[in-house]
């Protein structure tokens, strides 16, 4: 008997351009663990309403992103998008009165953005205090068993344990299974700009590097990477440099990492080498990606038409578990 594959879940927000932190630091995780697990990726808009934005934007960011990810080498059987699987947020109402205030009060995501210059003057909403109970029902919805994620989000998989764990308890059975992180081996990408910090969108355009660019601006951009802050560092290599040399091994450009690794030990490294190197890698995967998001574009009826039907296969197993969960905590089901 060939064993049951495991089941992976995870979840992104959809903000606009997908850079090479996202893709370096996550999808292209997500597209290998496809060969090993029975995984299922939703793109949650939900989420995305939950910090000040644009209702006129929402809606494309979402098919972008999606685009994008099929892109890359996701499975379009694989991907759902969380609003055409509304129980997700049904279950994340029920899970509210399975949620710890004080618990969800501690979440540092929402501490931090609800302090973070993104949001000064603006409002506050309950929806970014909830937004971990709902994070908690994309991953039990599915039973998952694996939620690869960053360690930023470590918090919200303990407060999903937790929710499931007191629901089994009130229950009476072991109804949810407790879910895992799967921490993977994903490198850290640095902003070129400033390598001190994470390459990301929040800082600013010249802060992330889009894996869809022209070629052209990211040649620039990697040709005016930061390379010596300013501080010493003594013996140990320079922020920026280490950034590049993590940009070109995640960029699977193997040989020359070895190669100018051996300068840098040598000390005859040539910045503007390096530069070049790691700028022709990202060129030469963003060329493939651009591609084949530009079949996708030339087929875009046609594919949106496949999202929403993997989004409809999936929401069974969605309205699968909602009922067996209204059944056990007592609310009323109807048959369909
Ligand atoms: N909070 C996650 C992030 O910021 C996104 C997310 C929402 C998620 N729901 C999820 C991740 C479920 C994993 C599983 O990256």
């Amino acid at each position: 008997m060939t064993e049951k594959k495991k089941r992976v879940l995870s979840c992104i927000q959809p903000t606009g351009d997908m850079h090479f932190g996202n893709y370096f630091g996550a999808v292209k995780n997500w597209v290998d663990l496809q060969k090993e697990y029975d995984c299922t990726y939703g793109v949650v808009d939900y989420h995305a309403m939950t910090m000040p934005y644009d209702v006129k934007k929402l809606r494309n960011n979402t098919w972008e992103l999606l685009f994008n990810l099929l892109a890359v080498g996701i499975d379009v059987n694989n991907l759902f998008v969380q609003s055409l699987v509304p129980e997700h947020a049904e279950l994340g109402w029920i899970f509210n009165n399975f949620a710890s205030m004080g618990r969800v009060e501690n979440m540092t995501q929402y501490k931090d953005k609800s302090t973070s210059e993104n949001i000064k003057d603006k409002f506050i909403s309950v929806g970014l205090f909830d937004y971990p109970v709902l994070q908690a029902a994309d991953i039990l919805i599915y039973k998952a068993d694996f939620v690869p994620v960053g360690k930023d989000q470590s918090q919200h998989l303990e407060l999903t344990r937790e929710i499931a764990n007191r629901f089994n308890n009130q229950v009476g059975k072991e109804y949810f299974v407790l879910p895992d992180t799967l921490f993977t081996e994903t490198p850290n990408i640095r902003s070129t700009a400033d390598p001190t910090r994470k390459m990301s969108k929040s800082a600013g355009e010249k802060h992330y590097i889009n894996v869809f660019g022209d070629e052209d601006r990211i040649r620039k951009q990697i040709r005016s990477a930061v390379t010596d802050t300013g501080e010493k560092t003594g013996d140990e290599m320079s922020p920026g440099l280490v950034g590049l040399f993590t940009l070109l091994k995640a960029g699977g450009n193997m040989q020359a990492h070895s190669t100018l690794m051996e300068h840098y030990n040598a000390d005859v490294l040539k910045y503007v080498d390096l530069k070049d190197a790691v700028a022709e890698t990202l060129i030469a995967l963003s060329k493939t990606f651009k591609e084949n998001k530009s079949a996708i574009i030339a087929d875009k009826k046609n594919i949106k038409l496949q999202i929403k039907q993997s989004s409809e296969e999936i929401r069974k197993i969605a309205q699968s578990t909602l009922r067996e969960v209204k059944e056990l905590v007592g609310l009323l089901n109807v048959k369909f």
